[in-house]
C-alpha cells in the first residue's frame, strides 16, 4: 500500500513553481528579456570568488580520500568553531563549537529544531505573513502550525492576537526575520516584546517555550535598519541558518542549527539533533561545503544588488500609488493589491508579463509578493509595466 498522505499532498500544487513554469513558457514565447519574473526566491548574484578558490584549494591539497569522508556527528569541529567565532564577533554572543550542529540547509535546520522541542500533536506558532512551506515543515514534525494573523498595515507581529493565541499546547514559536515574504525586519523593540510574551507564557504554563529563529536572510539587511540578533534577547532560542542566500548556494544544501548556550537543556538539545538526523534522514551535512566554509567564513556574496532593487521598486511603486511597507531586508516585498481584486490583478499582471505571487499562500490575502532577486536592469525595465497595473 502507498501512503495516501503524500498522494493527497499532490493536490496542493505549489503556486510559486506553477508561476515560475508559466514564466518559462512565456520566455520561450516572447523572449526572456520581455518577461518580468518576480516569482522565485533564488539568489540572483553568484557565490563570491572565495568559494571557488576554496574548492580549488581543496582539490589541490590532494587528500581526496579524506576529503569525502563522513564527518563526526554534528559536523567538523573547525567549521563549527568558525561559525561560533563569527557569531560571537558580530553579535557579542558566547557560542562554542559544541552549540553548533551542521545541517543540510534551513529546511533541515528547522526540521531538527522543531522535532527537538515539540512532540507530535503539539502546536508551533508563527506570524503571518509567513513562508508558505512552514505548513509542510511543521506537518513533517507531526505538529500543528498555528498562524497569528498579520497586522496588514505594518506587516509587524500582531501582538494582541499573539497573546490570545499562545496557549499551553504551544511548544515553540517560529519567527523569520528578515522575512520571506514581506521583507520586514523585526526591530529591537519588537523582539523585546516577543521575549516578554514568551517569558511570561513560559512562567504561566511552567515550561520552556522555545523560540525557533529561521534566519536564512540574516545577512541581507538594508541601510539604517535595526536588525537585532534575536538569540541575544531570549535565552531559549534555537537559531536555524542556511548559506543558501548569503553565499548564493541554495543547491548545495548547507546550514546549521545554533542553540543559545543559556537555553534550557542546551547541551542535550545538540545531542538530540544527532538522533533526529538518524530518524529524519537529514544526517551528514555535505563535507566539502563544511570544508569550504572553514576556509572562507565570514565571507558572503555581494548582496548589495538586493538593496538597489528594493529601493528602485519601493520608490517607483509608491510614486505610482501602490501601498507597500518598505522592506528592511531579504529580497522580497509585499505591496497591497490595488483595488483588492486578486483575480483581476493577477490577470492584468500576467497580461503585462509581470509574474508575482498572490499573498494568500503566505497567509496575507490582499497582498502580492515580489521577489526582486533579479538583475537590476530587469527591475528598471519592469517599472513602466507596474504603472499599467493600477
Ligand atoms: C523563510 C525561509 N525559511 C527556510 C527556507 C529554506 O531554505 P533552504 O533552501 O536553505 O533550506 C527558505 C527558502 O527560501 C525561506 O525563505
Amino acid at each position: 500500500m502507498i501512503n495516501s498522505e503524500y498522494v493527497e499532498m499532490l493536490e496542493h500544487k505549489d503556486i510559486i513553481f506553477e508561476l515560475a513554469a508559466y514564466a518559462n513558457q512565456r520566455r520561450a514565447e516572447v523572449g526572456p528579456e520581455n518577461v518580468f519574473d518576480f516569482s522565485l526566491g533564488g539568489p540572483s548574484v553568484p557565490p563570491p570568488i572565495e568559494v571557488h578558490q576554496a574548492l580549488q584549494e581543496l582539490i589541490e591539497e590532494g587528500d581526496i580520500s579524506v576529503m569525502h569522508r563522513y564527518t563526526p556527528e554534528g559536523g567538523l569541529f573547525e567549521t563549527k568553531s568558525m561559525i561560533a567565532k563569527d557569531l560571537n564577533t558580530r553579535f557579542g554572543s558566547s557560542f562554542t563549537a559544541d552549540n553548533i550542529f551542521m545541517t543540510c540547509a534551513a529546511n533541515a535546520s528547522l526540521s531538527h529544531a522543531m522535532r527537538a522541542v515539540a512532540v507530535p500533536g503539539e502546536k508551533i506558532m508563527t506570524f503571518a505573513p509567513c513562508f508558505s512551506e512552514y505548513e509542510y515543515y511543521v506537518k513533517g514534525a507531526g505538529c500543528e502550525l498555528v498562524i497569528v494573523p498579520a497586522d496588514t498595515e505594518t506587516l509587524n507581529i500582531n501582538f494582541d492576537e499573539a497573546w490570545k493565541m499562545l496557549d499551553e499546547n504551544v511548544a515553540a514559536v517560529l519567527i523569520n526575520s528578515p522575512n520571506n515574504p514581506s521583507g520586514k525586519v523585526y526591530d529591537t523593540e519588537t523582539i523585546k516584546k516577543l521575549a516578554e510574551l514568551l517569558t511570561m507564557k513560559s512562567a504561566e504554563y511552567g515550561k520552556a517555550i522555545y523560540l525557533i529563529s529561521d534566519e536564512p536572510y540574516r545577512e541581507i539587511v538594508f541601510s539604517d535598519t535595526d536588525s537585532p540578533f534575536i538569540s541575544n534577547y531570549y535565552d531559549n532560542t534555537i537559531v536555524c541558518y542556511s548559506f543558501s542566500k548569503s553565499l548564493s548556494l541554495p543547491g548545495e544544501r548547507i546550514g546549521y542549527v545554533a542553540v543559545n548556550p543559556k537555553a534550557d537543556n542546551a547541551d542535550l538539545l545538540v545531542s538530540m539533533f544527532a538522533q533526529i538526523s538518524r530518524t529524519s534522514g537529514h544526517n551528514g551535512a555535505p563535507v566539502i561545503w563544511q570544508r569550504v566554509l572553514a576556509k572562507i567564513l565570514p565571507c558572503t556574496s555581494d548582496l548589495s544588488v538586493y538593496e538597489t532593487n528594493a529601493n528602485l521598486l519601493y520608490n517607483a511603486l509608491t510614486e505610482y500609488g501602490f501601498e507597500v511597507v518598505k522592506p528592511g531586508g531579504s529580497f522580497y516585498m509585499m505591496p497591497k493589491i490595488p483595488g483588492g481584486d486578486l483575480d483581476a490583478f493577477m490577470k492584468k499582471a500576467l497580461d503585462n508579463d509581470i509574474i508575482v505571487v498572490p499573498g494568500d499562500g503566505f497567509m496575507c490575502p490582499g497582498h502580492f509578493r515580489l521577489a526582486y532577486c533579479v538583475p537590476t536592469e530587469r527591475v528598471e525595465r519592469s517599472l513602466e509595466r507596474f504603472k499599467n497595473l493600477l
